[in-house]
């Protein structure tokens, strides 16, 4: 497991992070990556959207071009400072501190959950997959964006020390595991060389 899926850590980590994230995020997550990740889901206005690991809210700007309203969940206070300094607290976007392995939410609460960059530090991603699945309702989409496992060893070790990166296999275990049976991956990349990002596109079965 890497040093960083600790949740303790993974705080510590971003509370220095926080401070220039929304400088260094564009290198690996951009917002041309972000507008094709979001285009997949065919939002709806109405459309009740969780965004889990919102961070300082990179990606629900994005998600609030096609709806009304969005909750934002991170378990980062820093990272939620910065995101209520944007967005405010009598906004679009409702902010709670929380756990993606135990969401604060009642089953069938969501149409569409979200999570970009966020899986690579959940110890148990299957358990936070899980909590996703239980808060959509059904026929509701569940999507994921994590980073794709590398392939030059030098880089493997690298990742496997430090976060959770994951190739399609790993993904189709993982989202089998968590109960949905519906899915689709899309590798992402800002430009060649650079860091890919595995997006997971699921449904969440019908009862
Ligand atoms: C790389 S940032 C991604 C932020 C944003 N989603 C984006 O697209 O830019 C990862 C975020 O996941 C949050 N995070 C990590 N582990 C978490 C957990 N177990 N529960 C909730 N949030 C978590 C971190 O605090 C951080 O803000």
């Amino acid at each position: 497991m890497g040093v960083l899926e600790d949740k303790s850590r993974a705080r510590t980590f971003y509370k220095y992070l926080s401070k220039v994230y929304d400088r260094v995020n564009p290198f690996i997550w951009n917002e041309e990556m972000r507008d094709e990740a979001i285009g997949l889901l065919g939002l709806e206005p109405d459309d009740d959207v969780l965004d889990v690991g919102c961070g300082t809210g990179f990606a629900t700007e994005g998600l609030l071009e096609h709806v009304d309203q969005v909750h934002g969940l991170d378990q980062s206070e820093h990272q939620l400072e910065r995101a209520v300094g944007k967005f405010g607290t009598d906004g679009p976007v409702e902010f709670c501190r929380g756990d993606a392995e135990r969401l604060p939410f009642d089953d069938d609460s969501f149409d569409v959950v979200w999570s970009s960059g966020s899986i690579e530090y959940w110890p148990n991603p299957v358990v936070a997959l899980r909590e996703c699945r239980r808060v959509t309702r059904p026929g509701g989409q569940v999507l994921i964006v994590g980073p794709d496992y590398p392939n030059q060893t030098v880089f493997q070790k690298l990742a496997d020390a430090i976060m959770l990166f994951y190739d399609e296999e790993e993904a189709d275990r993982m989202f089998h595991e968590a109960g949905f049976d519906s899915w689709r991956h899309h590798i992402q990349q800002s430009r060649p060389g650079s860091p890919r990002a595995i997006t997971t596109h699921a449904q969440v079965p019908e009862n």
